[in-house]
């Protein structure tokens, strides 16, 4: 087996600094909100490989169906040497991809990206031990500002698996998207895993399960401003919630205040007032339709190639290339 490599282009401090920001702009807003990559420290990450394991949760488990049944034509349609994960937690469905690439395509080196430095050194040890003679080259980095470090030389796929382009607002889309075109060359790949529209009796469940895993990953970012930031929330006195907004086509998930409460954040000297009732914004998960979806690609200048869905049309896997 070859050792992973770990580079870590976000230390603690920075991560601090980038939520003291993101802290005092969402929490002072009118509306007040706050960006979802805040759900992932360890407990956060563990707790979404939970939600992945629930009955009302499918989008992993078509996923991983659809990318069973098309793995194959994937490595078919590739020469990639290089497979860049962007977002990719623990990996697990990566793994079909991998056997797929490194029997029937070149494959030779495997680069997991994510914010969370806890799934991804574990995600990396294991893959390293999993398939000896792949290389393996962990980046913990936020996707939406470094894609300019990920590295160059060999011929490349990105994947972006998961629906996690769901959770980035459509401005935060079209630029992510623009940043992978100017960080891929001409030819090579994208693999984008995209939510698609399904009945909201269907989508409002699977984000708000009778078990409550939920409604405790969304109430992990008050316990991560609290451990970070040296916040008082108190995590039980909010509501968990999850709406489906028919005109964006996006699942939000909110937190409401259950009563009148003033909270502190230490560490920015901010006293935050939530009026009982009150709402934060914590994430939005969009759904997509095929159209839009590569309309959004061919507008940051990718070729979709070929389209994948599931039979019941609830998740789609597009390859596409870099004009
Ligand atoms: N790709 C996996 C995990 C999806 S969960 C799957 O399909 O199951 C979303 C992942 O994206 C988490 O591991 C989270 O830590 C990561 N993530 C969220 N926002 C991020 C950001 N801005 N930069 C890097 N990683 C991010
Ligand atoms: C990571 N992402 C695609 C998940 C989603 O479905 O939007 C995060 C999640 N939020 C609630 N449940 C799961």
């Amino acid at each position: 087996m070859t050792t992973p490599t770990l580079e870590i282009h976000l230390s603690d401090d920075d991560l601090t600094a980038a939520l003291r920001s993101d802290a005092r702009l969402g929490l002072t807003a009118q509306q007040k909100w706050l960006p979802p990559k805040w759900f992932y420290d360890a407990t956060g990450s563990a707790l979404f490989e939970r939600i992945t394991e629930l009955p009302e949760y499918y989008p992993t488990r078509t996923e991983r169906a659809l990318l069973e049944r098309v793995v194959g034509a994937i490595a078919r349609a590739t020469q990639a040497e290089v497979l860049i994960e962007l977002g990719a937690g623990s990996a697990a469905k990566t793994r079909l991809l991998l056997t797929a690439l490194t029997t029937r395509a070149p494959l030779k080196s495997y680069v997991p990206q994510d914010v969370s430095s806890a799934a991804l050194c574990a995600a990396a040890a294991d893959i390293a031990a999993e398939f000896p003679g792949l290389a393996v080259r962990g980046v913990v980095s936020d996707f939406t500002d470094t894609l300019h470090i990920l590295p160059r030389g060999g011929r490349r796929m990105i994947a972006f698996l998961g629906g996690t382009i769901g959770n980035l607002v459509p401005e935060e889309r079209a630029e992510f998207l623009a940043s992978v075109h100017t960080v891929l060359e001409p030819g090579e790949q994208l693999l984008l895993g995209a939510g698609l529209v399904v009945d909201p009796a269907v989508l409002v469940p699977a984000y708000d399960d009778a078990a409550g895993v939920t409604a405790e990953f969304n109430r992990n970012v008050l316990r991560v401003l609290n451990s970070r930031l040296g916040a008082d929330f108190a995590p039980e006195k909010f509501r968990h919630i999850a709406i489906w907004d028919s005109a964006r086509e996006w699942i939000e998930m909110r937190l409401e205040a259950t009563e009148d409460m003033t909270v502190t954040v230490g560490e920015l000297d901010l006293t935050v007032h939530f009026a009982r009732g009150e709402q934060l914004r914590t994430e939005i998960s969009a759904k997509f339709r095929i159209a839009g979806l590569t309309a959004e690609l061919a507008a940051a200048g990718f070729d979709t190639e070929q389209v994948w869905t599931d039979p019941d049309e609830r998740f789609a896997l597009v390859l596409a290339e870099r004009r």
